[in-house]
Formats: structure tokens, sequence, C-alpha cells
């Protein structure tokens, strides 16, 4: 077993920690508190190859493996998760989807740009009563022919403004239950799409998410991606590779909470002695450090299984489930280490505290992860 990471997955991981501590740190209070998005940093993360970094060069892309992008959603998490959600969703979500599902036709016209960072993508499945039960799709695409007439509502939709392709799952045919179910690729701009309310959220602020409201709108037949009762599958698959990245963004919260807590713990003093000489101190770091640890081999591993053609779903739901819960506790401890100063925005741990909940929720909640666990565990 070999734990050494090569020189390029080392240059990838500096180039995203240089990139989050000069240019991602500087606005990061400001984007948060006023809800604003990261436009002109996502336009350098795509300059820089981050926004398809696993996409085949052959269609715009980095060509880089899942631990490269397990390294750089780490390190830009540290310090900024809601430009990291943007990453992570327009890679793992829409990229990775549209390069392994797509026609030829849908990769040049729309995996491309995708890949390049010119535009940005987003994945809607959830709908208002379709969240964790996301086979209970409400969205209908009455099949006309030559297109899709989309009607419905996606909820909560990460990029929902920001996006300029939308990968959108809907019912065809509800005899057929989630095998009715299709994946359609809606541009912005097209008749009867509008992007409806942002959210204002607890964490995550800058990110945008949106409510999706599709009025008929018409959906050329050559968007539909894979054969004709697809898309619920079309989801899975793809969720699967997406929690690695949601496990790596709550990896980067909580590595960046244990860092700011330890540089925090060398500079505070109480009782006489810098707060890192005090037992109640180190003992959380310890803590802190041997749980980072531990989440960060889960998400290394199944982005190792991912990489080498091996069945990986099971990994992905254990890495985020873990390093998510880890992302809640270590967030916690560095507001405790901080004490006072933890609970006011300038010294970032509350942010950190805030945006590690969504970890627990998006992509499937920690409950939907103990489903996919408990299913590997009970037939294998
Ligand atoms: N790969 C391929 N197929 C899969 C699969 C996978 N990983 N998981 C399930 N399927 C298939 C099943 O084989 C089955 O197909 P067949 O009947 O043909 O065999 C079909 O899908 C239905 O599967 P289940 O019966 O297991 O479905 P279920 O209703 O019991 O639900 C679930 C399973 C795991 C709870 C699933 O619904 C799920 O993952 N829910 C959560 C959805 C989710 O993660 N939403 C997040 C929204 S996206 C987001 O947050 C993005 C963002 O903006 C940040």
């Amino acid at each position: 077993m070999n734990f050494e990471l090569t020189e390029e997955q080392i240059a990838v991981r500096d180039a995203a920690r240089d990139f989050a501590q000069n240019v991602l740190k500087p606005g990061v209070i400001e984007r948060d508190e006023t809800m604003t998005f990261p436009k002109d940093e996502i336009r350098q993360l795509g300059e820089l190859g981050f926004m398809g970094m696993m996409v085949s060069p052959e269609y715009g892309g980095g060509g880089m493996d899942t631990v490269s992008y397990v390294l750089a959603m780490e390190e830009l998490s540290k310090v900024d998760a809601s430009s990291s959600v943007v990453v992570s969703v327009n890679n793992s979500l829409v990229c990775w989807g549209l390069e392994t599902f797509g026609s030829e036709e849908q990769k040049q016209k729309f995996l491309v740009p995708l890949a390049k960072g010119e535009k940005i993508g987003a994945f809607c499945l959830s709908e208002p009563e379709a969240g964790s039960d996301a086979t209970s799709q409400k969205t209908t695409a009455v099949d006309m022919g030559d297109y899709y007439l989309l009607n419905g509502t996606k909820n909560w939709i990460t990029n929902g403004n920001s996006a300029s392709t939308y990968l959108v799952m809907a019912q065809t045919d509800a005899d057929k239950g989630h095998r009715g179910i299709n994946c359609l690729i809606v541009e912005k701009g097209m008749d009867g799409f509008i992007v409806g309310a942002k959210e204002n959220k607890m964490g995550i602020r800058a990110s945008d998410t949106h409510t999706l409201l599709f009025n008929d709108v018409k959906v050329p037949k050559a968007n539909r991606v894979g054969d004709d009762g697809f898309g619920f599958k079309f989801a899975m698959k793809t969720l699967e590779g997406g929690r690695i990245g949601i496990a790596a963004q709550a990896l980067g919260i909580a590595s960046g909470s244990l860092e700011l807590s330890t540089a925090y713990s060398k500079e505070r003093k109480a009782f006489g002695k810098t707060i890192d000489k005090h037992q109640a101190i180190q003992f959380k770091l310890a803590d802190m450090a041997t749980e980072i640890e531990a989440a960060r081999l889960l998400c290394l591993k199944a982005a190792w299984l991912k990489d080498h053609k091996k069945p990986y779903g099971h990994l992905s739901a254990m890495a985020k489930l873990y390093a998510s819960k880890v992302a809640m506790e270590a967030s916690t401890e560095a507001v405790q280490v901080h004490g006072g100063y933890g609970y006011v925005k300038e010294y970032h741990v509350e942010r950190l505290m805030r945006d590690a909940k969504i970890t627990q929720i998006y992509e499937g909640t920690s409950e939907v992860q103990k489903i996919v666990i408990s299913r590997h565990v009970l037939t294998n």
C-alpha cells in the first residue's frame, strides 16, 4: 500500500492552497455576509483548470485524477466552502455525468465550455416533495416527438442563477416509476424556464441556491442524456462521485478549523501561558487531528477506488457520512478553542461551523448515506 502522493498531485494541492489563501480568503467574510456569488474567483478557478479538473483534455478538462480533486477540494474548502461547492457541483455532478453518459454532440456543445470554466453547470434533482426520496419526481417531461415538454419545480439548486447549463431530472412515464425518469439538459434562456427565489441560507451563503420553475419548456430530444428512462440511474451514479467532492469539502472545513485553532492557541494567553500549553486545549487538538486524518483516509480511498474503476459508492457514502460529522465536531470545537473571539466573524471559525452543517444535508443527508452503506453491508 502506497500512501505517497505523486508530484503532480502535490502540485495540484499546493496550487489550490495558494489560491485559497491568496485569492479566496481576502473577501470571504464579506461575500458570506452579503451573499455575493464569487464570480471573479470562479472565473479564475476556471482559468487555472479547477472547474473541469477530471475531464479529459480532449473535452477541455485538466485530465486529473479523483485523488487530486479531493486534495484541491480540501484546500479550497478550508477557506471558502461557498466557492468550493461551485467547483464540486460543476466537476462531479455536471461534467462527470456529461462526459460519462453524454453523447458526442452533447460533450462538444455543453461539456467543453463547462470543463474550461467558461460556463457553470447545475444539477437539478431535488423538488419540494422529493429530497431524500428522490424517486418521487413530480416534474414531468412529456414526450412530444422531437422534444420534451418540461413542467415542474426544482428546489435548493446550487448554482441556480449563476449556471447556464442545467441537468434536470423529470418523470416521462409515471407508470414506470423511477425507470420512467429522464435527465434533460436545459439551457438558461429557454422559453418558460424561470430562475426563482434565492435562498437566504445559514451557511455557504455566497453560493447561489435557487428554486427553478419550468413552465412548458420545450427541450429538444437531443438534450436527453442516455437512453429513455436512464435519468434516475444517471442521478444515482453521478451522486456517487459527487459525494466524494462533498466529503472532501467537509474534510476541508474540518482541517481549516484545526489549522485556525492551532495557530490561535499559540497566540492566545490565559492563566499566564499561551493556551496551547493547557492540556484542555491540547486534547481538543489531538481529537480533531485524529478524526480529520481518518476522514482524509476515507476520502482518499473512495477517490482511489474511483480512479481504479472499482465500485466506490459505499466508500463515497462512508466518506461523506464521516467527514461531515467530523466537520461539525471540529468546527464546533474550533469556536470553543477561540472562546468569545470564535463567536465573531473576523476569526472565520463561526463561518466554518455554519458551513459544516450543509455537508450533512446536500447530495444526500447522513441518513441517506446510512441507507447506501447498510445496503452494501447487507448484500456483500
Ligand atoms: N447506481 C446505479 N443505480 C442505482 C444506484 C447507484 N448508486 N442506486 C440506486 N440505483 C438504482 C437501483 O438499482 C434501482 O433500479 P432498478 O429498480 O432498476 O434496480 C433504482 O435506482 C432505485 O433504487 P432504490 O430502490 O434503491 O431507490 P430508493 O427509493 O430506495 O432510494 C436512495 C435510494 C439511496 C435513498 C436514493 O433515493 C438517494 O440517493 N436519495 C438522495 C438523493 C440525493 O442525494 N439528493 C441530493 C440532491 S443533489 C444536490 O444536493 C446537489 C447540490 O446542489 C449540491
